[in-house]
């Protein structure tokens, strides 16, 4: 399937349409930012890699029975997929303290959260996306009660899901960003599923194998990224 015109062009991906209405082409891109595209770098690989793991697991979840807009792999950092339209909001869910959440509520990085936590954010850079509850999503008719409480069900499921396949290669699963977007009235899972959009640490030395390393400056951000997909067992070159 062939690019057709750009439709969409975001920090790290760019949309394409395609002969057929329902499929889009996403270029995953070697751009890589951070602080709601304050820090901007390039990254030799990195969509390659992203491409291939997020084809990766959006196909083990496919297989456990999620849907998500994957269709199939077309070149080293492109993919086919569903033609969606996006909700404008970012669920996250956290196994393990992190991020913004140790410094909104002032604790330590690194602790259990049991059960895991739910938030939703609107996707806002200019406001860097803030986070919202199911009374401002209503209200504001970004999604119906049906909506969220399907992706709160699904977020749920791709988290156990993932949790244990991160956990077979030796990586836990800290935390992860999902987006959904409608198909023909259903709600699936779009976006992607890379190391742009979650936390994982090595399971032993809980050393970052995610875009922290990029964020924080810790250097060898390629290198975590590709032992991630070694670990999965992803083929790369
Ligand atoms: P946070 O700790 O910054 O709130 O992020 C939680 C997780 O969600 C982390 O793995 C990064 C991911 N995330 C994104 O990838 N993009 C976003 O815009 C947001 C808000 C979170
Ligand atoms: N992806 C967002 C950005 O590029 C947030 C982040 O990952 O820090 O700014």
């Amino acid at each position: 399937m062939k690019k057709e015109k750009e439709l969409y062009s975001g920090k790290a991906k760019s949309v394409y349409t395609t002969e057929d209405p329902d499929k889009l082409v996403l270029l995953f891109r070697d751009d890589t930012s951070a602080f709601d595209g304050r820090k901007i770098d390039q990254l030799a690989r990195k969509g390659m890699i992203n491409n291939k793991v997020n084809a990766f697991i959006m196909t083990q979840l496919e297989r456990a029975g999620i849907i998500t807009h994957f269709d199939r792999l077309l070149s080293d950092d492109e993919s086919l997929v569903k033609r969606l339209e996006m909700l404008p909001i970012e669920c996250v869910v956290r196994n393990v303290s992190a991020g913004s959440l140790c410094r909104r509520l002032g604790v330590e990085e690194g602790l259990d959260l049991n059960p895991p936590t739910f938030e939703f954010f609107l996707k806002n850079d200019e406001l860097h996306d803030p986070m919202i509850n199911e009374y401002h999503i209503r209200a504001f008719g970004w999604a119906d009660d049906d909506d969220i409480s399907v992706m709160k069900r699904l977020t749920f499921e791709i988290n156990d899901v993932l949790k244990q396949l991160f956990f077979e290669a030796g990586i836990l699963l800290v935390d992860y960003k999902l987006e959904f977007g409608r198909y023909h009235g259903q709600l699936v899972l779009g976006d992607e599923f890379t190391p742009d959009g979650c936390r994982l640490w090595d399971v032993e030395t809980r050393e970052k194998l995610d875009k922290d390393r990029f964020r924080q400056g810790l250097g060898g951000v390629i290198e975590a990224y590709e032992e991630v997909a070694r670990r999965l067992g992803v083929t790369l070159d």
